[in-house]
């Protein structure tokens, strides 16, 4: 059994409790000899605006889940970080908060989805942010006889973006994220987990976040539709504590097992 595949049959009362989660990630045999047999994987994608809260609950969901965790938002800082061909492309799209084109994108992505870690479930963020990105996936996914298993759209006003992105600052070295105000390290500008440096995120500067937000109510928003429409969408309030909002989407994950299979 891969590691995204996890045992539908579960008590949705625990996973609202923090720290009883029956099943993180890769199915063990539970300590109550309880067997269930049937598994599914785990296919979800994080989707809302910028500032949400994406990068900040997949890092819980990943603890939870031990799936890969798939942000094109990483992966294209990576590339411009290193320097490759596509690195610099899509820089000068982020350094305005456009999107960088579908082609470049999904080229990337469907080389990611199709890794051996990849086969058994994950975890998107920042894809699919166009129709077409959304068409393509499924057409991937459905020429593997995969599917999504839900759409966790974090839902936050545009006032609460603009004042997360602007006070969010991210580490140098691996990318964990505080905010001056509602998240603060512990020291000044030292990322608390690996004590490197903390910055300001080019594209969270005022300017550029304005347009990021016109960009998303353009293009990404209409993706919502999309996925609402195949009964996908699973609609979460982004705007409570970060920890209310994780126990809500194990909640969602959850009951979406029992409302499947039983
Ligand atoms: P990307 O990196 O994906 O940026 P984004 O979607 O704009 O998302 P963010 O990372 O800014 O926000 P988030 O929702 O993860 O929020 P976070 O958890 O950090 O994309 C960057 C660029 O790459 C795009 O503009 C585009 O150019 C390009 N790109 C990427 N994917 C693409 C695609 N598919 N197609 C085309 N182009 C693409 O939280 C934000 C802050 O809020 C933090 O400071 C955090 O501490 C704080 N916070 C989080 N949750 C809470 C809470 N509940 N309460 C209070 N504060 C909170």
């Amino acid at each position: 059994m891969g590691v995204g595949r996890i045992d539908l049959r579960c008590d949705v009362g625990a996973l609202v409790t923090p720290g009883v989660f029956p099943f993180p990630g890769t199915l063990g045999p539970r300590p109550d000899g309880y067997s269930a047999g049937v598994v599914s994987e785990l296919n979800l994608i994080l989707f809302g605006p910028p500032g949400a809260g994406k990068g900040t609950q997949a890092e819980r969901l990943r603890k939870d889940f031990q799936v890969p965790y798939i942000a094109t938002g990483d992966m294209l800082r990576a590339h411009v970080k290193d320097g490759t061909p596509l690195g610099q492309e899509a820089k000068r799209y982020m350094d305005a908060g456009d999107l960088v084109p579908d082609e470049l994108i999904l080229a990337m992505v469907r080389d990611r989805l199709e890794r051996d870690d990849a086969q058994d479930g994950f975890l998107l963020d920042g894809f699919p942010r166009t129709r077409e990105q959304a068409e393509a996936l499924e057409e991937q996914l459905r020429s593997l006889g995969r599917r999504i298993t839900a759409v966790l759209l974090l839902e936050v006003p545009d006032a609460e973006v603009v004042r997360r992105l602007s006070g969010r600052r991210v580490c140098v070295k691996g990318g964990h994220n505080y905010h001056v105000e509602f998240d603060p390290p512990k020291h000044e500008g030292v990322c608390d987990q690996d004590g490197s440096r903390l910055v300001q995120r080019d594209d969270d500067k005022p300017d550029v976040i304005e347009n990021r937000l016109r960009v998303y109510h353009e293009k990404t928003a209409p993706v919502v539709d999309y996925y609402d429409e195949r009964g996908l969408l699973r609609r979460i309030d982004g705007t409570r504590e970060a920890a209310d909002v994780h126990d809500h989407i194990r909640a969602v994950i959850a009951t979406l097992r029992l409302e499947e299979d039983f």
